[in-house]
This record gives C-alpha cells, structure tokens and sequence, in this order.
C-alpha cells in the first residue's frame, strides 16, 4: 500500500511520525509520500521506502496516488480536501485526527483496544474514513475499558482537567510564559524568605491583569488560575468538549446514542488546567450491579494492556495518578477506586493519560497497522 503523511510537521504529527519510526510502522508500507501544504516540491524527510519528494497536499490528483492517506492537519484542511478527493473518485483509506468527520454516518472512530470489533465490521462493511477520537474520551475509555465491556456502567460522571497540549502547541509556550511572568512579578521578594505571602499574592493577582500578560493563545490567564470552558458554547449551556464526550463515547462503543437504552451515558465538565500534555479526568460512575472494589480493580486492570490500576492510598495516587509522570508515556492509570456515599453502585476515579500519545496519534498509527493486515 502506499501511505501519504499530510499534517507531519505540526504537533500531533510529530508524535505521530514519532511513533511510526520507534514502531517501525513506514516499513509496512510499499512506499510512504509526505505532503506539503507549503512546499511541494521540496525535499521529503528520509526514509527507505519514502518518496523523496514532498507531494502537494491541496491537489487531489497528487493524494490519490495513495491508498491511504494519514492526515494531522486539522478540520478546515479536512473539510477542504476530504469531500474534493472523494468526488475525485478516490476509494482509499482517509485516516484523520481532526474532529471534522467523526459524527457523519460513514465514518468510524477508532480506538482499537476498545472498539477493534467495530472497526473490523466497518472494514468489511468497505467503509473508508477512520477518525481518531477526541482526547478526552478516547483516554476515559480506555481508563474504563473493563468495566464498559462487561456492560457493567449505567452513567459516568467525567469533570475533567484537560492539559494546554489540547489547545494546541502555541498555547503550551503561553502556558510556560504565564508561568514565567507570575514568577517574575514576585521574584524580588521570593528571594527573601522574610517577604509577604499577601504581598507576594497581591503582585501575581495584579499581574494577571498587566497589558503584556501573554493571553493571546488562551484569552485569559491558566497559569495560577483554570479555564472553566474548552471549546465552543453549543447555546444550551454545554460545551462541544463536553458535548463530545456522551456523542463519541457511544459511537465508539458502537452503542445507540446516548441516553436512548444500551448507550452508556457520559456527561461533565470540562475545563482546562496548567498541566502540558497530560489529561486527567474525575470520574463518578454508576454501576449496574454493587460490585466489590477488588473485583471493580481487577476488570480494569485486565481490559487492555496500557491501562494501570493505582490502589488508593495517598503515596501511590500521588506519584502515579499524576501528569508529571504519565507524560510522553502510554500508561493509562487509573485510582482513587472506592464507593461513595450515594450506594454501593456508585464509585470515584481519577485517571491520567498522555492527550498527544493515546489521546491522538496512536489509534491513528494502529489502525494503519490494521488496514495492513486487512489488506494483506
Ligand atoms: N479538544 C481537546 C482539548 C483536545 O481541547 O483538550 C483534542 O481532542
């Protein structure tokens, strides 16, 4: 097959191509094209069976040559290109990051580990357009996988604290900046161990409103504050983030659409903290049946083999249910496992994953792995 890379320079494709070289996935391919928005033309990054030559990735006739296009480039190249290239006559696989197809009828989103049934149903079915899912979702379900597939959850309750990565990667300088800049406010009196805490507060609450406080990615400060929103207002008080979740979540699982029955119900808030790459997501859940923790411990931990069950004690869940230590990693943990007051159906989390690694660029490797082995 040959495989076109669209989208490979920014951040997720970076990741992406990343994993491809450590995985040694471009080997599977008869021949890898790397496209340009900018520069066709120019010289492709080097690799055995790559074209040396980097392709125009707005001419449909260029992309066509490929059987599978791989594409990180965003939703408005998505919707600019995907329906040219079909009206084209192009009958490849479209293998997208952006959240520009996810809902239409033809597309499914991938996450095999999870949903590896459904996706092999479509492949014979001949659908051609595989989406990764949104970060946020893709993580809780992989977190969650044990109990899910067992049809063990009647709702989730997911408040989530979703890292800068997710914003894109001009926002984790902002981040950094806003960071910096709060420091540097208060500088002079850190130093001296003496000086006022409320003195020193005074001038980073002060700084949040200084004119070159760096807002321009964010709109408003995140460093020493959070964003209580993520993504657009759909105008009846949710977000399209928290939308996302309960629309995706069920069809991924290839279940009805939430909260007609057999949809497993998710809702929450989104919002946005100071973390880098790292999504961590509060989860309230209500089970069908009144499981005992252990049980509850060991289906998740068997589900797949990324997932990480944390006991729930503080020195553990202090060191493992953290961003700091799941960044750049595969580990999905989850912990802070126990029932809560409102009935023995009902039970906390706290899970962790890498928004970049499982949360965008390696359902969308795997599932190239799956086309080569369904083609083959
Ligand atoms: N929408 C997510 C976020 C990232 O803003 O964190 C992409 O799925």
């Amino acid at each position: 097959m040959i495989l076109g890379m669209v989208g490979w320079r920014g951040m997720v494709g970076s990741v992406l191509t990343n994993r491809m070289r450590e995985e040694n996935d471009f080997s599977l391919a008869e021949k890898v094209i790397f496209y340009s928005t900018s520069n066709p033309g120019g010289a492709a990054p080097a690799l055995p069976n790559g074209d040396p030559v980097l392709g125009d990735a707005n001419k449909v006739e260029d992309l066509a040559r490929c059987d599978v296009i791989i594409t990180c480039q965003g939703g408005d190249y998505t919707k600019a290109i995907h329906p040219k290239i079909r009206a084209y006559g192009w009958k490849g696989y479209w293998i997208d990051a952006a959240s520009a197809l996810r809902m239409e009828p033809n597309a499914i989103i991938v996450l095999d580990p999870v949903n590896l049934a459904v996706i092999k149903k479509s492949l014979e079915e001949g659908i051609l357009d595989y989406i990764g899912g949104n970060c946020t979702v893709s993580l809780m379900l992989m977190a969650m996988d044990g109990l899910i597939r067992e049809n063990l959850v009647e709702w989730i309750s997911s408040m989530t604290y979703q890292a800068a990565s997710g914003a894109g990667a001009k926002n984790m300088r902002e981040l950094l900046l806003q960071m910096g800049a709060l420091y540097g406010s208060a500088k002079d009196l850190l130093a001296d161990p003496g000086s006022s805490i409320l003195e020193i507060d005074r001038r980073v609450s002060k700084e949040f409103s200084a004119p070159d406080f760096p807002t321009k990615a964010f709109g408003a400060p995140l460093a020493g504050s959070v964003l209580s929103w993520i993504d657009k207002d759909l105008g009846n008080g949710m977000s399209r983030e928290e939308w996302k979740g309960g629309a995706e979540a069920n069809k991924i699982l290839g279940r009805p659409a939430q909260p007609a029955p057999g949809s497993v119900i998710v809702e929450g808030l989104c919002v946005r903290i100071s973390a880098m790459r790292c999504h961590s997501q509060a989860l309230t859940v209500k089970l069908k049946e009144d499981l005992p923790v252990e049980v509850i411990e060991a289906k998740l931990a068997a589900a797949n083999p990324w997932v990480k069950v944390i006991p729930n004690r503080r020195e553990e869940s202090l060191v493992e249910l953290a961003p700091s230590k799941v960044a750049g990693t595969l580990s999905v943990p989850i912990g802070r496992i126990r029932k809560l007051a409102m009935g023995p159906e009902y039970i906390s989390a706290f899970t962790v994953g890498d928004q970049l690694l499982w949360g965008a660029a390696e359902p969308l490797r795997r599932m190239f792995r799956i086309l080569v082995d369904f083609k083959a």
